[in-house]
């Protein structure tokens, strides 16, 4: 197959940067490939909302780009911080007039929630379900457009380079260059490959690396582990962000986010003991940065021997409780949790990547013809720590940015006709497919015992040994049997892992996310790790 545009996932991201491109070259074909369904993406579970600057009466462009500031704790690129803070409510703009429908107080306007770490109320929202609605809005607006075309099921395996030609490249090739990828199509089981002009990953997350995640899925990380195979440059992957508040239920995968917007609203965290504990780890209490307000939650659990604390809504107005947030309060009541009468219990989860595959301010990675954006991607903005409701935002802005620099190139760029298919001789049917799952059950662990919230020199230099052996036996397993996704899932994982971990041991501090008892204090040397 061959396309112009070749767009890899089907969130915020990906989605944006297809339906500008659509609109800009009625005559040139834009290719969407999803693993699953077009709507499974993290995406779709977004709860809280989108930040932007709103009132410009009590809010600015000035404090958004502060907060954003604070929360990234030294590392975020302040040109990045400024371009998305500008650019974002013209993009806002745009997915409302796609019909993207945000909540209205009673004179009719915008409903501006809050989140930590924002000094103002910036949040646009669509009840609790603000991603459901505006990938909604973008896949309607996809239908409308003849010249993209959307293939579901259809796995990526890995992205075509010289290396598929034949030639030697490493970290220092200076003009490593994407011609497409090769897919597992999941209707014919055939594996394929799609040349591209340009092509754009959006591949989302990697929250599946741990055992309690807020991600769905779909979320395995694979676009960073494809880069980092194809030589490309990845950064700052020790930067986990870790959600204060997911429903604490046992057994259940993924967890159930209760949003941050609820703390916004009035919840208030407290221990077994009933305590509200926020007021003795920082002055902002509740609504403190996220990775200050998990690691309370994590000590308070520590020190009280409990797997979860409480967030107390029972003093917050029903009705309107029930109006901004009736999917929570629905899933509470389906398990048996009346918000009004019971506190909810909550624990930290995996929640989003920081870091991921490195681009310029245009979204261009380090290998030529290759964009990336969304959460896949580490452009800068986020530093050290994200900034709760930046990411949808940053993913708008960011699809809008690759749209503009890649409609610069793409008349340049002739398809490359030599590559080869893909070789999968002498693999055979995996005879013991769960070794696979187990496989993923353990990384889940190696991450969450060692890699989590609080790390230590000790516990990265378990993990890492742990991970080696994954690795190996992961490798052999790749090279001798059919691939599938959950193989290439389980691959992506482990190289994920080991990014994460490569970062933690290299960053002998504690720095926004990443804290090591071992090294409390902040370095002067303000850097990003590239792997
Ligand atoms: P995604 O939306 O995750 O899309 C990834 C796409 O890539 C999917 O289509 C998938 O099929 C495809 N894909 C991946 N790998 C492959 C492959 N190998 N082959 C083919 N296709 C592939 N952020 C906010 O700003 N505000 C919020 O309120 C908010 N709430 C959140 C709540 C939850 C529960 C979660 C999980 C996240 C939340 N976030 C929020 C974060 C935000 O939702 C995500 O960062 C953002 O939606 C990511 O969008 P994306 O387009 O980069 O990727
Ligand atoms: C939430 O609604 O609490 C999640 C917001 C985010 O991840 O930005």
């Amino acid at each position: 197959m061959q396309t112009d545009f070749l767009v890899i996932g089907s969130g915020i991201a990906g989605l944006t940067y297809a339906l500008k491109t659509a609109k800009e070259f009625p005559g040139r074909k834009v290719t969407i490939i999803t693993k699953t369904q077009a709507d499974e993406t993290n995406t779709k579970y977004a709860q809280g909302g989108v930040a932007g600057v709103w009132d410009e009466e009590r809010d600015s462009y000035h404090k958004h780009i502060e907060d954003t500031l604070i929360a990234g704790d030294g590392l975020c690129n302040e040109k990045v911080v400024e371009i998305v803070v500008k650019e974002g409510p013209e993009r806002i703009k745009e997915i409302i007039a796609y019909g993207a429908e945000f909540d209205k107080d009673e004179q009719g306007e915008y409903s501006l929630g809050k989140e930590g770490g924002h000094s103002e109320n910036r949040i646009l929202h669509h009840k609790d379900v603000t991603g459901k609605e505006m990938e909604r809005a973008l896949l309607d607006e996809m239908e409308t457009l003849p010249n993209i075309e959307l293939i579901n099921h259809c796995f990526v395996l890995d992205i075509i380079t010289q290396h598929h030609l034949g030639y030697l490249v490493t970290k220092s090739t200076l003009d490593i260059t994407c011609y497409g990828v090769y897919v597992l199509n999941l209707q014919t089981q055939q594996i394929e490959k799609i040349l591209a002009r340009i092509t754009v990953l959006a591949t989302g997350g990697c929250g599946q690396a741990y055992r309690t995640t807020t991600n769905p899925r779909i979320a395995t990380g694979d676009g960073i582990a494809m880069v980092y195979r194809a030589k490309g440059k990845i950064e700052n992957m020790e930067f986990i962000q870790f959600h204060p508040t997911a429903l604490f239920e046992p057994g259940v995968s993924p967890s159930f986010l209760v949003t941050e917007a609820v703390r916004g609203d009035g919840g208030i965290l407290r221990n077994k003991n009933g305590e509200a504990f926020m007021e003795r780890y920082d002055a902002r209490r509740d609504l403190a940065p996220r990775d200050i307000v998990a690691r309370a939650i994590d000590n308070e659990m520590k020190r009280t021997g409990t797997e979860h604390v409480y967030l107390d809504c029972r003093h917050m107005d029903k009705e309107k409780f029930i109006h901004h947030f009736p999917n929570i309060y629905e899933k509470c009541m389906s398990i048996g949790i009346d918000v009004m009468k019971h506190m909810i219990p909550v624990a930290p989860a995996a929640h989003y990547s920081c870091g991921g595959i490195k681009t310029d301010e245009w979204g261009r990675t380090s290998i030529k013809h290759l964009y990336a954006c969304g959460e896949c991607a580490s452009t800068g903005l986020h530093g050290a720590n994200r900034l709760a409701s930046n990411s949808l935002l940053e993913a708008m802005v960011f699809g809008h940015r690759c749209f503009l620099d890649s409609k610069k190139e793409v008349g340049t760029i002739a398809l490359e006709e030599k590559i080869p298919d893909w070789n999968a001789a002498g693999t055979t049917e995996p005879s013991e497919m769960i070794l696979i799952t187990q496989s993923q059950k353990e990384l889940q662990l190696i991450m969450s015992d060692y890699v989590g919230i609080v790390r230590t020199d000790m516990r990265l230099e378990r993990a890492m040994k742990r991970l080696d052996l994954l690795f190996t036996e992961t490798e052999a397993l790749y090279r001798s049997t059919k691939v599938s996704p959950q193989l290439c899932e389980v691959r992506n994982l482990i190289t994920v892992g080991y990014l994460i971990v490569k970062g933690a041991e290299f960053r002998k501090e504690s720095r926004g996310l990443h804290y090591n008892t071992d090294h409390l204090q902040k370095s002067d040397l303000l850097q990003n790790i590239i792997l």
